[in-house]
């Protein structure tokens, strides 16, 4: 099983995916609210590229049951119901709803992976599912960090090092790519402490300023869910295993 990390989305195209196995990884904090959203009922998330794009899609859904969510320099884009924090989708808020998301770096890493054949989302939240999930498919994997403004960052590397990491206590034969080996190597030098770590990354930084200091703290949560969302056309959802998915398909037929 070959495993490679791309520290930044300029490394590759998007037809570099076609047919591969990939994981996004945004902790700071598109994974992290995809992951909140689904796990809260979300129906599906669907992922755009721009904000105008997010504006046309929405109005060509459902009113009511569809909501538009996202961030532009961490803020709430004006006339979105929701930011980009993990803890604004709440079972209440998002429960059996589309959300058309757009962020600045992580739903763009998404769609340039969109060619994939299986595109899965990780966050700190959910890396021991994720991990499971790419241990059984025993697939060779490419990890897209997000990162920022096309740079690296940080705290995407480390919790790509943290989910190989993770494989590695379930699979042997791991094959790694000098940037995955860099990844694992960063992931046990800085992966203590998750909190101070994510808080004094650049992207941290910026969130404490803007007074996400809630969301970094929740970000920084180990496993505090099993689901896996991937990316089926055009859509994340969770797995089928993940059981709530199987209830949203039965509310889509009921429909
Ligand atoms: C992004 O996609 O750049 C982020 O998720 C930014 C954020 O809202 O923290």
């Amino acid at each position: 099983m070959k495993i490679n990390v791309l520290f930044t989305p300029v490394i590759a195209d998007d037809l570099y995916f076609t047919g591969k196995t990939t994981v996004v990884i945004d902790v700071l904090r598109a994974s992290s609210t995809i992951v909140a959203a689904l796990q809260n009922g979300a129906k599906e998330i669907v992922p755009v590229g721009t904000v105008e794009f997010a504006v046309k899609v929405s109005g060509g859904m459902f009113g009511g049951q569809t909501l538009i969510g996202g961030e532009r320099n961490t803020k709430k884009i004006e006339g979105f119901a929701l930011g980009n924090s993990p803890l604004e989708y709440t079972e209440d808020v998002v429960a059996r709803k589309s959300i058309i998301f757009y962020t600045t770096n992580g739903t763009k890493a998404i769609v340039k992976a969109k060619f994939s054949a299986g595109l899965f989302i990780c966050a700190f939240n959910n890396i021991s599912a994720v991990a499971k999930h790419l241990a059984m498919l025993d697939n060779d994997f490419e990890i897209q960090c997000a990162g920022r403004s096309n740079n690296f960052s940080m705290e995407d590397t480390i919790c790509a090092g943290k989910l190989i990491s993770e494989i590695e206590k379930i699979k042997t034969d791991l094959s790694l790519s000098d940037s995955a080996k860099a990844s694992v190597a960063l992931s046990k030098s800085f992966g203590r402490s998750i909190y101070k770590m994510l808080s004094e990354t650049e992207h941290g930084k910026q969130l404490l300023e803007n007074g996400f200091d809630d969301d970094i703290k929740f970000c920084s949560k180990l496993n505090i869910s099993e689901i896996v969302p991937y990316f089926i056309g055009n859509v994340l959802k969770l797995l089928p295993e993940n059981g709530l998915s199987l209830t949203n398909e039965k509310d889509n037929i009921a429909n």
